[in-house]
């Protein structure tokens, strides 16, 4: 079943995912990585999330930012409906999530929003509903106001237009109902692939692709991926030309991967990208350096101009880590050119300086464990943890109480909702908020159950193992609630003890 004006399916909803790259927080971050100024964070702003699906991001932002306010737009109820469930039951007073199709939005009378963002929703809706994202830019968003939005990217996506071409063979052949349709899709694909198509072995990373990422992938993710009937990857130029009746301009990329990339570009390519006479030149050209397959930009209402003050920002951030230096060889990420790992030295010292709580760059260089370390080299392994998602900038401790209050009531319903799925096998909910970064953090349902526990003052191995399936034999659960407690004892007081979660 797809929304008849748009097409978009709605048989299934998406997955349920929180998104760190709509961190308001980490919006800021990025805008001063990219050298240019950012809103400070903490206080009072507005906020709107379009194509939030089950609100997960949002309701985290709103409970871990009480001061500002937050709106979610889905045209999926059954989405609409359990975030609005949720946000009440955790009393949360400063969000909002509205049911209503993009088209309504442009004539409603809204905010006007300090930001506005969309993940996953640019390139896969028709070009009627870009151009009405475009006018809800420009009708809703304040002068100086931000806009972030991810897309899949070209030319990384030649390729995988190509493949989607393929599993919509196998899909128009399916019977219904929907799953049976993507089943159908993947299966023709990798009929093909086995077959040995050259196609395939003209691109290896569509084997990979296929293998790896589509035969695995949960089926409501590949059915919004691959089998709307909208779906285009975009080349930055085209991007930027649909956004400029909005008055949007560039304002560097949100991921900071991409910044290690940038940097470890070979010298030539490098000093090709500096010498690009227009943002336009310099971004289509990296695009084709990195094969870009995903972007996450930010778009800012009027002039962009770099600042030199971004970089005292930058000295002055906080930042806290979710992991302690006894797991430092684990920290590492996955950019377009690579792996992506912190220097061993100082990567180690700062991991460690950081475990007993948030510091600065310019605190850490005053640590003795630091010492003779430049702080511009601090700052720079800070920089990569947080590319990585090992370490968060924090929020200023002001207002800390509130925070904490709102994102404790939300936690504990995020748990409850999730533990009942665990139980029944619906919807489940598995990341908290944080009051210290404004953001969520990853919690599987078990963690979730312990953490709850907590702070419901119960035994958290036996909470834990009362929401196990009844047909799971009672002494594995023990044993498995057992070790995960062990290595939860260990390494929570890290993990969710510095973000505040417990
Ligand atoms: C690919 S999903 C991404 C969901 C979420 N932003 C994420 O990344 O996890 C796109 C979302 O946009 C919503 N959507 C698509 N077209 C829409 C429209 N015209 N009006 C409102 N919501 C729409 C869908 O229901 C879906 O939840």
């Amino acid at each position: 079943m797809t929304d008849l004006k748009t097409g978009y399916i709605t048989e299934v909803p998406y997955p349920n995912v929180y998104h760190r790259e709509l961190n308001p927080s980490f919006h800021t971050l990025a805008l001063h990585a990219n050298g240019l100024s950012a809103p400070p964070r903490g206080g009072a702003y507005t906020y709107l999330e379009l194509g939030c699906a089950w609100g997960l991001s949002t309701l985290i932002h709103a409970a871990a930012n009480p001061d500002a306010r937050f709106v979610g737009v889905d045209f999926n109820g059954e989405c609409i409906a359990a975030a609005q469930d949720i946000a009440k039951a955790a009393g949360l007073t400063n969000v909002e999530f509205l049911q209503a199709d993009f088209a309504d939005l442009p004539g409603r009378v809204m905010a006007p929003f300090d930001s506005i963002v969309m993940h996953g929703v640019w390139g896969w809706i028709s070009q009627t509903g870009r151009d009405q994202i475009v006018k809800i830019l420009d009708r809703h968003l304040k002068p100086e106001g931000h806009a972030f939005i991810s897309y899949n990217a070209m030319p990384g996506n030649a390729p995988v237009d190509a493949l989607r071409r393929l599993l919509q063979v196998g899909f128009e052949l399916g019977a219904e109902p929907l799953f049976n349709k993507v089943n159908a899709g993947v299966g023709i694909a990798g009929q093909v692939k086995d077959n040995g198509a050259r196609f395939f072995s003209a691109h290896p990373m569509m084997a990979e692709r296929m293998d790896h990422m589509i035969k695995p992938a949960p089926r409501d993710y590949l059915a919004h991926e691959y089998f709307n009937s909208d779906w285009q990857p975009f080349y930055y130029a085209d991007v930027e030309k649909e956004l400029r009746p909005a008055g949007l301009a560039f304002a560097g990329s949100a991921h900071l991967l991409d910044l290690i990339d940038d940097a470890q570009l070979p010298e030539a390519a490098r000093r090709h990208l500096a010498s690009a006479p227009t943002i336009t030149t310099r971004e289509t050209l990296r695009d084709f350096y990195i094969n870009t397959l995903f972007r996450r930009d930010l778009w800012r209402r009027g002039a962009v101009a770099q600042t030199k003050e971004s970089q005292d920002h930058l000295l002055a951030t906080k930042f806290v880590v979710g992991q302690g230096v006894e797991h430092f060889d684990r920290i590492a990420g996955h950019a377009m050119l690579g792996e992506v790992r912190p220097k061993a030295e100082p990567g180690r010292a700062v991991v460690q300086a950081l475990e007993s709580g948030p510091k600065s760059a310019t605190e850490l260089a005053k640590d003795p464990t630091l010492a003779g370390v430049e702080v511009a080299v601090i700052l720079e392994t800070l920089m990569v943890l947080a590319a990585v998602g090992a370490a968060e900038p924090i929020l200023p401790e002001d207002g800390y109480a509130a925070r904490k209050a709102s994102c404790d009531r939300l936690n504990a319903v995020l748990a409850e909702r999730t533990l009942e799925a665990a139980k029944t096998g619906g919807r489940e909910w598995q990341s908290f908020a944080s009051p210290v970064t404004g953001g969520g953090m990853a919690a599987n349902a078990v963690v979730q159950a312990f953490i709850l526990a907590k702070h419901k003052g119960v035994d958290p191995q036996a909470f834990a193992a009362s929401f196990a399936p009844a047909e799971a034999p009672a002494a594995d659960v023990e044993d498995h609630i057992r070790k995960m407690y062990e290595v939860f004892e260990r390494e929570a007081p890290i993990t969710f003890g510095n973000l505040g979660i417990i």
